[in-house]
């Protein structure tokens, strides 16, 4: 067996025993095998490449059209996934930067778009004003894209943004993200977490869900959130709500939830606890000043596999976990349950959208499709013991 198909079969395995604990993607696949919804429809996604974004478009394929892909972050990319997805049949741009790769899913003249991060869309709308008359619908499916997306005032097609529904950031971002970030944790670094003080920074659902799964495995979690409001949330929560300026001088872990770039400046860090571990698991890889601390730094260790300890010039040990970006996306660790879940919902929502003329503009995911989503969901878990 050449390489590249040794790699594309360990991913068609993987995909294998996650469809065979939760089976809600094939149930879909099936369905859009009969009823062809995107057929003479080209599709383009800028998403995380795992090996559960294989299994979405494995299953999406199934409706007709042509699916083209962006890897969204290449520290987030599998290989194996690319591999299986290539010998589909399905276009895979994974090289150059960010733009490079969002100018060649466009050069495709794409019907339709899903994208993590408002990129592929941000792409579109600056740089290939010629698609505004064609593109008929656009798929946001995170939180920091939501963001930027309200950003736009002008937007000449319709997007759907299917972060603020109700499933979305109740499963994924809370339960998935949270189980999954302390399990990627221990397989880095082989802490025993128990007893251990970590922060948390920003306590929106990602937040929220890290600080409650960090509680239950035995940690001692304080909250790190400049929204007074949601600051009050976590003190009611149980959980001191310090500065960040006082945190770093007496946890040992923290982590950034926040979605927004610079989220812990140099400054406080050069005030941080010896041996601080950071990680973070907001979308972009840019909250944690990795720069900032190569350049501040005396002495940089690899002192294992995506384990970097900085020491600061007269200031602490910094180690950093997964070199800022998403740590949970980066090790596919945790259930694979959540995503799924959302998954199932692009693309019920590339199914509606593929049938309904909407208006340019944002609209919130559908009840009824949630409603849809949730239903599989429950009947995925009674076919497998849940
Ligand atoms: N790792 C994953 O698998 C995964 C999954 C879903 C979402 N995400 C990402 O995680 C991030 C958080 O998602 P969310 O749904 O919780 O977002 P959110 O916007 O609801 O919550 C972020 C919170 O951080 C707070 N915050 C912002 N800047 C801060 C700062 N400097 N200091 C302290 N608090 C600050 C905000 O007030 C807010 O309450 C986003 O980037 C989202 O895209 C990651």
């Amino acid at each position: 067996m050449s390489s590249t198909e040794d790699r594309a079969f360990k991913a068609e395995r993987e995909i294998g025993r996650i469809n065979a604990f939760f089976p809600i993607l094939p149930t879909l696949g099936n369905r859009w095998a009969a009823s062809r919804p995107w057929q003479g429809s080209t599709i383009a996604l800028n998403m995380h490449l795992t090996t559960l974004t294989g299994a979405l478009v494995r299953e999406l394929s199934l409706g007709g059209g042509t699916f083209i892909v962006s890897a969204a972050n290449r520290a987030t990319t599998d290989p194996n996934t690319v591999a299986m997805l290539r010998s589909a049949g399905i276009e895979v741009y994974t090289g150059g930067d960010d733009a490079d790769r969002h100018q060649q899913a466009l050069s495709h003249n794409p019907d339709f778009l899903i994208d993590v991060g408002f990129e592929l869309i941000a792409a579109a709308l600056d740089r290939r004003p010629d698609l505004h008359g064609t593109l008929r619908a656009a798929i946001e499916i995170t939180r920091s894209g939501v963001v930027r997306l309200r950003e736009r005032s002008d937007l000449p097609f319709p997007v759907v943004n299917l972060n603020d529904g109700r499933l979305k950031t109740a499963v994924e971002n809370r339960h998935g993200v949270g189980e999954a970030i302390w399990q990627a944790v221990q397989r880095l670094t082989g802490v025993h977490l128990s007893g251990r003080r970590v922060a948390v920074v920003g306590y929106g659902p990602v937040g929220t869900g890290i600080a409650a799964y960090a509680r239950a495995a035995g940690m001692n979690v304080e909250v790190v959130e400049r929204d007074p409001v949601k600051r009050l949330l976590a003190h009611y929560d149980g959980f001191p709500t310090p500065s960040l300026e006082d945190a770093v001088q007496r946890v040992g872990i923290l982590v950034t939830a926040t979605g927004r770039s610079g989220a812990v400046t140099m400054e406080q860090l050069g005030r941080a606890r010896d041996g601080l571990v950071l990680l973070n698991a907001g979308h972009g890889g840019d909250e944690l000043d990795i720069k900032g601390l190569r350049q501040g730094s005396a002495q940089v260790d690899h002192v294992a596999d995506r384990v970097v300890r900085y020491r600061l010039h007269g200031g602490p040990r910094i180690t950093v976990l997964g070199d800022g970006h998403p740590l949970n996306i980066v090790l596919n660790s945790g259930s694979p349950e959540p995503v799924l879940l959302h998954f199932a919902l692009v693309g019920l929502a590339l199914d509606w959208v593929a049938h309904t003329e909407l208006s340019p503009g944002e609209s919130v995911v559908p009840a009824a499709l949630e409603d849809q989503a949730a239903s599989l969901a429950l009947q995925a878990l009674e076919q497998c013991g849940g």
